[in-house]
């Protein structure tokens, strides 16, 4: 990363968290790729170096994509924009046929990782999963297993390091 992507990555740090309510899209590469919106995730710094971790549910189309490609894209929208396809992403799957195509989304490959970014999105996040965390019951405080996993469908946790932060070309 260069000195001038690696300050937009903290500039951004508080438009990501004033934005995660409303979704980003989680853009994964490999055979079939797909996005799908995520409301949970930071951005920080672990090893010394900026790390993005999103939370990805095991039933999610997405899941195996990522856990086989070991990258992904997050795309960043304008603030208040592309609110419709924040929901759609969050309901449609993958499954169901390109949800790029179905959501009018012209995609760009990733400058580093092999994964599509959404041009459509004002600034985009390429990462390398460096660790892959399991939520179980045996290491996540009671409180949040019965608030947020009553049916025990926890979240897996792809810590990917930002290899790559740029606002997309139009
Ligand atoms: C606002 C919003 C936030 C969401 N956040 C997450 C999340 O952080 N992690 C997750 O696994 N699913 C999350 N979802 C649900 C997935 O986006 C949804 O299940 C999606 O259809 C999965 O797509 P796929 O089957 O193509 O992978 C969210 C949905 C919405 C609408």
């Amino acid at each position: 990363m260069t000195p001038n992507e690696s300050k937009l990555v903290t500039e951004l740090a508080p438009i990501i968290q004033r934005q995660l309510p409303q979704g980003l899209f989680l853009c994964v590469g490999g055979g079939t790729p797909n996005t799908m919106t995520i409301g949970w995730g930071s951005v920080g710094i672990f090893w010394g170096r900026p790390v993005f971790t999103v939370p990805v549910r095991p039933q999610r189309f997405t899941f195996p994509l990522i856990q086989k490609a070991r990258s992904f894209i997050v795309g960043i929208p304008e603030e208040g924009g592309l609110l419709e396809e924040r929901k759609r992403a969050g309901t449609w799957s993958g499954r169901d046929g390109d949800k790029f195509q179905r959501l009018g989304f012209e995609t760009a490959k990733g400058r580093v990782v092999d994964a599509p970014a959404i041009k459509a999105c004002r600034y985009q996040i390429e990462c390398v999963v460096k660790v892959v965390v399991d939520l179980t019951d045996g290491n996540t405080s009671p409180d949040i297993v019965s608030a947020m996993y009553p049916a025990r469908d926890f979240h897996t946790l792809f810590m990917g390091e930002v290899v790559a932060c740029y606002e997309t070309e139009r």
